[in-house]
């Protein structure tokens, strides 16, 4: 049976292999665990892209930790932000004065974090703090600020790892650029 990489039409490029995600996850881990020693913590995965990370991430803390679940729609099947963000998937943990990190897959604009982080607040949460795997800078619309970020990269469209593109590629245990030429802003 061919690899899906093999068997898709666009070109994709290897960016961050299985083996250097593991080992910055493992630091991010510690570093994570280290800021928050002797307190609680919950997790917050945003769905979809960042269930991978979040997976790994969760086995590298050593702190005592709750984990939740929200899924944003921000992008559709397009590949730049609407800017309308809406919570198709709430968290049912109650986050009153509780101390949160938001576990996301990649920031692009910054819209999503943005109006997750709000809402959040808007809810009593008590200190919020952003971890993401990618930090993508080049389209940036908002002051948000990544506390942990996994990789900074300028720009690029990413697959793999929990990434997709039109669903498709989520599976990958690598992080792959795809082919600009494929990308139609
Ligand atoms: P933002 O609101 O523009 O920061 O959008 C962030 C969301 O857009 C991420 O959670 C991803 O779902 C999606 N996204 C942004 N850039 C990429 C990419 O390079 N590959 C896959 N998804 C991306
Ligand atoms: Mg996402």
């Amino acid at each position: 049976m061919s690899s899906p990489i093999k068997r898709c039409t666009m070109n994709l490029k290897q960016i961050f292999s299985p083996q250097q995600i593991n080992s910055r996850v493992q630091e991010l881990g510690k570093e994570i665990s280290f800021d928050f020693r002797g307190r609680s913590l919950l997790g917050i995965c945003i769905l979809k892209g960042a269930f991978v990370f979040f997976a790994d991430l969760v086995r590298n803390l050593d702190i005592d930790l709750e984990i939740d679940f929200v899924r944003l729609s921000s992008y559709g099947k397009q590949s730049s932000s609407s800017g309308e963000i809406l919570i198709t998937k709430d968290i049912e943990t109650d986050i009153q004065d509780k101390d949160i990190l938001i576990v996301e897959d990649i920031v692009d604009t910054g819209l999503s974090l943005s109006f997750l982080t709000k809402n959040l607040q808007s809810r009593g949460a008590g200190m919020i703090r952003i971890c993401a795997l990618i930090d993508k800078h080049e389209r940036r619309q908002t002051s948000i600020q990544v506390d942990y970020p996994g990789f900074i990269l300028e720009k690029g469209f990413l697959v793999g790892y929990g990434l997709d593109i039109a669903e498709k590629f989520r599976s990958l245990p690598g992080v792959h650029e795809v082919d600009p030429d494929y990308i139609k802003h």
